[in-house]
């Protein structure tokens, strides 16, 4: 991981992998552990389908959700050992985001190429000059294909539901473990079948499944191959 013929002199890690994997913890742990960025690119989707939920802009009409970018800024900032705090035109919106109806809204917006086109772009500037830790569904296979480290996290869809499940007990609107399983399938679907970027992992991704895994074991898995590809 030293300078390489790509001009970054820190390197970038591409974390992508379904909902529920475990991406967001893990990113959040790398970047701490490596003095590195965490930026998570599924809530820049989040954000923009918050917007067009809140201008009732059809989440299936990708000309209009390509005029709203046109006219929409969202920011990342990076907290340590935390998720992104997330604005929206200048409005904190990080908590908003994670509501059920702008993650059904997500999905939907991140099918249509140009909304795509237009997070790239943004997500490509952010980790230009490296050091960062970018968690998504593409940051392996389109955003950065050539980082430094890529690896795909997945688990057991059953596992996958119960962490989110146990991510949103407690909040106003907390769901039946089996509503979340049935909508993490129903996003899963939605992320792999999509014509433009579907989730996948890149011919050259470390896979890491964490279905039996505890976190700390995830955890350490994990650095181990960052230290390797920082000797290399
Ligand atoms: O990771 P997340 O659950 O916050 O992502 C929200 C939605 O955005 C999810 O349905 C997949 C989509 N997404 C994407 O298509 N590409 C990314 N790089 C990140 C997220």
């Amino acid at each position: 991981m030293t300078a390489a013929a790509n001009g970054r002199l820190r390197p970038v890690i591409a974390i992508d992998g379904p909902a529920g994997a475990g991406k967001s913890t893990l990113a959040a742990h790398l970047a701490r552990r490596f003095g590195l960025l965490n930026l998570e690119t599924g809530a820049m989707y989040r954000a923009l389908a918050l917007k067009a939920l809140e201008t009732s802009t059809a989440l299936g009409d990708e000309a209009a959700l390509a005029r709203l970018t046109a006219s929409t800024q969202i920011l990342l900032e990076p907290r340590p050992n935390d998720t992104n705090r997330v604005l929206l035109d200048g409005n904190d919106v990080t908590a908003r985001i994670r509501e059920k109806d702008v993650s059904e809204a997500a999905s939907q917006v991140s099918v249509h190429p140009r909304v795509r086109a237009w997070m790239v772009e943004r997500q490509r500037a952010m980790g230009a000059q490296g050091g960062v830790v970018m968690e998504g569904r593409d940051i392996g296979t389109k955003v950065f294909p050539d980082a430094e480290l890529k690896i795909f996290l997945d688990a057991q869809d059953e596992v996958r539901g119960q962490r989110r499940y146990l991510q949103s007990a407690g909040s106003n609107d907390a769901p039946t473990p089996e509503a979340v399983l049935a909508a993490v399938r129903d996003r899963d679907a939605r992320d792999r079948n999509r014509a433009a970027s579907p989730l996948e992992p890149a011919l050259d991704a470390v896979h890491l499944d964490t279905t039996g895994l505890t976190l700390e074991q995830v955890c350490a898995l994990a650095e181990g191959l960052v230290e390797t590809r920082m000797a290399d």
